[in-house]
């Protein structure tokens, strides 16, 4: 009988963000990131022995399937024979992946595949040596695919700085999490290019200071909680992010007209209710919102007022999601 091992691993997404590389072929960062882990979105990974031949990529069956491009899968895979490499491991297998939602339009599907697929290569491993690997070594190791992925391997609040990776003590706790769908098509710039790119604009002289600088401030604004003042914070941080595009050499961004509609809901229902949800955005056009958990029937009035009638949005909240966790 065929030897089988599996992981599941959730995506985060980052409120003081990973943009550029010290290092690229180490995945080493320019500035330290934070990021809040999304656990109901996952990817499945399975890993199966074969016989023989070469590793190999399928998709599991999934209500979202998804297809790997050329570059997409020569770096799961060479990722995978970089912790192969590591255990000493020389057999081949077919590994299976899925995700509990759509890919490639800026939910940092990324980030849980790598986690996902470094977390069961380490499972399947540990299994066949000897070799034991803490979970922040399997996050370092998983960081080495995709920095962003270290950070699915702790709950909760999470920062990855060049040195460690840790959990941060806040009193942030079970954050309801909305993904507003502007748009779903494959991203023109992965993040490995936009990593590059940015160190070509004018504004990237500077932006270790400003992240620092935003990631201090955020430290002080989450123990006690000054969520108005977080929101701000956020807000400049991914505006911060997406300027670097727009202005590196040649230009390129992820906006799309409903971006824009969609930040416009955002300030009116801020500016209205005085109250609102952390904002952020990722390498691609969609709108992340965070809200606390007091904080969910705001949500729910938000989605019905500006999202139900107009865009798809993923959540875990019961009464808004159409997505099937
Ligand atoms: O992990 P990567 O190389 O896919 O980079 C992800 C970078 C952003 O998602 C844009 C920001 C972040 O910190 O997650």
């Amino acid at each position: 009988m065929s030897q089988t091992w599996s992981a599941s691993m959730p995506s985060n997404i980052a409120l003081i963000k990973y943009m550029g590389k010290k290092d690229v072929e180490k995945n080493i960062p320019t500035n330290a990131s934070i990021s809040w882990t999304l656990d109901h979105l996952t990817t499945q990974v399975r890993i199966t022995k074969k016989e023989s031949g070469d590793d190999e990529w399928q998709a599991l069956p999934s209500d979202y399937p998804f297809e790997m491009s050329e570059t997409g899968l020569k770096k799961f895979l060479g990722h995978f024979k970089r912790i192969k490499e590591v255990y000493g491991v020389t057999d081949t297998f077919v590994i299976a992946s899925a995700n509990n939602f759509p890919a490639d339009c800026g939910i940092a599907s990324s980030a849980s595949s790598f986690a996902a697929l470094t977390e069961a290569a380490c499972v399947a491993f540990e299994d066949l040596t000897d070799k034991k690997l803490s979970v922040v070594e399997r996050a370092q190791l998983s960081a080495r695919g995709s920095g962003s992925s270290c950070r699915s391997f702790l709950p909760g609040l999470v920062q990855w700085t060049e040195e460690e990776i840790s959990e941060v003590q806040s009193d942030l706790k079970d954050l309801h999490h909305m993904v507003i769908l502007v748009g779903a098509g494959a991203k023109k710039v992965s993040s490995s290019e936009a990593h590059k790119m940015v160190k070509t604009s004018p504004l990237f002289n500077g932006r270790v200071e400003r992240s620092e600088n935003r990631l201090s401030l955020l430290k002080q604004q989450i123990a006690p909680l000054e969520w108005k003042a977080l929101y701000e914070n956020v807000w400049a941080e991914f505006w911060d992010m997406h300027s670097l595009f727009e202005t590196s050499q040649p230009p390129f961004g992820y906006f799309l007209p409903g971006t824009l509609q969609v930040i416009e809901t955002l300030r009116e229902f801020w500016d209205n209710e005085k109250d609102g949800p952390l904002v952020t955005m990722d390498a691609g056009p969609n709108l992340h919102l965070l809200w606390r958990k007091d904080q969910k029937e705001l949500a729910v009035k938000y989605f019905e007022t500006y999202v139900k009638a107009k865009w798809t949005c993923l959540s875990n909240i019961e009464e808004v999601g159409f997505a099937k966790f």
